[in-house]
Parts: structure tokens; sequence; C-alpha cells
């Protein structure tokens, strides 16, 4: 319906500051009152300071929506690729942006595990109930055990808070929701790079974060020094963001001996640790050699958070299954927390999808079938390590300029970091199909041994002829 409106609103305000007060000065033209946005606190909206649509006037009927102060948002980073990809006809093209498994052909994988555990759950009829806030019990269970190791300390007496989250990315948003209501003055260090949510996860939680040096691109390796420094400098008491095995974007890990180093200045420091294991077992095929960073920690008897995924080493992706797992010195307090989780999960989702999780809890709870997981995974693991070694060998064998990529095979996962710049990156994709991030990072998941040589060429084209 058309509407009669009198605004005069600048929109597209560079800094929330200079929006704020435009739109205070504008105070009765703007007819933005049943839009259901609040403009009011520009320093706790993190949406207050994106660009929007420009110099709005209209001082006519018009079918104007109430939305009309809504700016388009930026596509993702990462899930952008995939629809650039698909709307590419090349031939050639190859989808190397997003972490999900391919097989050999290319193709998406549901691991042979859990067709057997989606048939069996099928044949027992099982009901569809809502789970209880914290989820799955007998999913929270194999999920602390699978982490920590089942005769840990730290399970037998009761001092982890489990509950089950929507997969790695909503754990870590219950876990910033929990810093945000608790620990209102500290903040979170993050590596840079990181994965590219965790910035977003943050800001949305409104957590303040600051990053930590990781990568050098001098050596495409991990910038250990900065690290320890940043994370020297940051106050006491900062939550520092580490992921446990195969660092997203760059697949740079510490090597053991720096783990402990890292974790001696933790405890000096009184920080606390928060670990986001996205790819355990999936990184060197092992599902205890890819929790040992965390265990480390638990070791010590440092309290600790940890968010879990299963959707690249179970093949899960879209059942959401995850967990938010809280190490306490005590029993009590891991009680306390754990119902401080559910409250913030309870106005947030209710409670989670229960699919995801009896795949998990009974493929880990029954010995044969963990035996097939772990093979399979220990086959996916092996399908990636061997493209990095036919992608290492094919670059050695047709750069002629005598450049060390041997940066490649010293990372582990399922990324790579090429060391392509931004402008390189886009010639990955313009010129040669690949789709990739445009941070250099490439998935290996996505790439067949058949396509190694094809890469190959394109990143020595890349490197060398764009600047
Ligand atoms: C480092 C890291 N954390 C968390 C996630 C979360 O993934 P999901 O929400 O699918 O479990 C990912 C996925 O790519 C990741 O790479």
């Amino acid at each position: 319906m058309a509407s009669l409106l009198s605004v005069s609103l600048t929109s597209a305000s560079p800094s929330p500051s200079a929006s704020l007060s435009t739109q205070e000065s504008h105070k009765g033209k703007l007819k933005l009152r049943n839009s259901g946005l609040s403009f009011t606190n520009e320093k706790i909206n993190p949406f207050a300071n994106e660009k929007s649509s420009g110099r709005i006037s209209m001082v006519a009927a018009v079918n104007a929506s109430r939305f009309d102060g809504i700016a388009m948002a930026p596509p993702d980073p990462i899930l952008g690729v995939s629809e650039a990809f698909k709307a590419d006809t090349s031939e050639l093209k190859l989808n190397l942006g997003v972490g999900a498994y391919r097989t050999e052909e290319l193709q998406p994988y549901v691991l042979n595990v859990v067709k057997k555990v989606e048939n069996l759950m099928l044949e027992r009829g099982e009901n569809k109930e809502y789970l209880p806030i914290e989820g799955l019990a007998a999913f929270n269970k194999v999920t602390a055990e699978l982490l920590f190791g089942a005769d840990n300390p730290v399970i037998k007496e009761q001092k982890v808070a489990t509950v089950q989250g929507l997969s790695g990315t909503g754990s870590l948003r219950l876990a910033a929701a929990l810093i945000e209501r608790y620990f209102p003055e500290a903040k979170v260090l993050i590596s840079s790079p990181t994965w590219g949510n965790h910035k977003n996860i943050f800001n949305d939680a409104r957590v303040p974060w600051s990053e930590y040096r990781y990568y050098d691109p001098k050596t495409v390796g991990l910038d250990f020094e900065g690290m320890i420094a940043d994370i020297k400098a940051a106050p006491e008491g900062s939550f520092v963001l580490l992921h446990g095995c195969a660092h997203n974007p760059t697949g740079i890990d510490p090597i053991p001996e720096q783990w402990e180093k890292i974790a001696d200045l933790i405890q000096e420091k009184n920080h606390i640790p928060f670990f986001d294991v996205a790819y355990q077992g999936f990184a060197s095929g092992s599902l205890d050699a890819d929790a040992a960073s965390v265990r480390l920690f638990a070791a010590r008897g440092m309290e600790l958070f940890v968010a879990q995924s299963y959707s690249k080493n179970l093949g899960l992706y879209s059942e959401r299954i995850g967990a938010m797992n809280v190490v306490c010195t005590s029993a009590g307090a891991a009680a306390r927390v754990k119902s401080q989780l559910k409250r913030i999960a309870r106005p947030m989702y209710s409670n989670p999808p229960i699919h995801g999780a009896r795949i998990v809890a009974n493929v880990v709870g029954d010995p044969a079938l963990f035996n097939e997981w772990k093979a399979e995974m220990e086959m996916m693991a092996g399908r990636i390590k061997n493209v990095r070694q036919k992608l290492y060998d094919s670059l050695c064998a047709k750069d002629k300029s005598g450049k060390d990529w041997s940066f490649i095979l010293e990372q582990i996962g399922m990324f790579s970091f090429t060391g392509l710049n931004q402008t390189q990156s886009e010639n990955m994709t313009n010129k040669w199909h690949v789709y990739m991030t445009k941070d250099g990072r490439i998935s290996l998941a996505g790439l067949s041994l058949a396509k190694c040589e094809y890469l190959a060429d394109a990143i020595i084209d890349s490197f060398h002829n764009v600047s």
C-alpha cells in the first residue's frame, strides 16, 4: 500500500557517531517507527556502522518499505565462494573454498558408518520428542570422553560442564554469550589470521577481541615469537582462542614443545584457554593425537573452554552437531556453569536437534562402529595427505624458479595456506577457475589427485606472474 512519507535521512554514514548525530538532528522527520529497528544505542549495535544504501530523500507518495533503511549485507567470504563456483560454467572449475570433504571424484561423501547407524535408528523407530536444553545425555557423555579420554580425572571427577551445541559455530556462540555475561571486562585473543566466523561470533555476542600474531608470511610458518609476545602483553585473565589442531586457515600448528610454552605462559598470565576443536581425528587420522593440545592443558589442572564440532570428522555438516565443554576446578563450579549455559541456550533455540546427537552417541558408544569410524576417518585424512604430497611434487617438478614449496608439506589438516596474496588469489579464480578464499587458503579436501598438476600450474602462474 502506498504511504505518504516525509523522510529525510542520511543512512550512508561512514562513522557510527556521525550517523547518530544525523539521526538525532532529524528527530521528528525519521518515520521508521514501526520498523522494529533501534538506532538509539550505537555502541552496542554491531550493524549500526555498516554502510547503508545512500541518502534517502522521499517527500512523495511512494511504495515505501519499512525495511528500506536496511542495507544489503555483504556475501560471506567463505560461503560466497561456493555461490560464485556454481555460477561458473567452465569444465575446468575447481572449488577449493569451503572446507568440506570430497571423494577422489570430487563428490560429497556420507560415511558408511553414518549410513549404517541411520538405518539402525530407523529400524528402532525412535521418537522425535524434545531433548533437554543441554542435549542428549548419551551424546554429552561420549563427546567429553572422546575429547579428554574416558579415564581423564576431569571426567571422573565431574569437572566438565558439557552441553550439546549447534555444531562448532553454535557452541562457540554459547561460550561467547557466557563470556559476555560473566566476564564483562575480559577480551578474547584470536589468532591472526583465523577462521572468518570467529570475529562474527564475538562481534555478535558483543565480546571485545584483539588479535595475536600467528602467521609469518616470510616463512609461511608459525610466528611463535610474535604469538608469545602478544599473549604475554594481553591483560591478565584474557581468553585465548586456540585451534586444537589443524589451524584454519593456515594449516600450521605449534609443535608439542611450543604447546608447552603456550600453556606455561597462559598459566602465568591467568588467562583462560579457549580451544576450538573442529577437526579432531581429521588432521592426523588419530582422535587421540589431535586432542593432545587440549589434554596437555587439562592435565595441568587448568580451567578451559573447548568447543567441538562433528561436521568434518563424521561428515555431519548439516546436522549441526557439536558441544561446548567447560573444564572447571570443581564439580560444583561445573554444575553451575552448565546451568548457566542452559539458561543462555533456552531463549536462543530452546533445545538442540536429536538426529546428529544420536548418530554420534551410537557410533562412539559401540566398539565395532567406533572402529569403523576410525578407519574411515583415517581414509579421509589419508586422501588429503596424498593430494598434499602430489601437489607439492607437482609444484617442485613444474616450477623452475628454485622456490622452496616445502611449507606445504609442513601444514596439516584439510587446508593449505599457499602464501598467495589477494590479487594472486583472484588470478587463480578469474584466469584458472580455481575458487578459493582471497587470503590464499585452499581446501585440499576439495582436490583430487587428477587435478593436482592443473592446480600447480595455476599456483605457479599466479605466484610468478601476478604481483
Ligand atoms: C576453526 C573452525 N571452527 C569451527 C568451525 C565450525 O564449523 P561447524 O559450525 O560446521 O561445526 C569450523 C568450520 O569450518 C572451523 O574451521
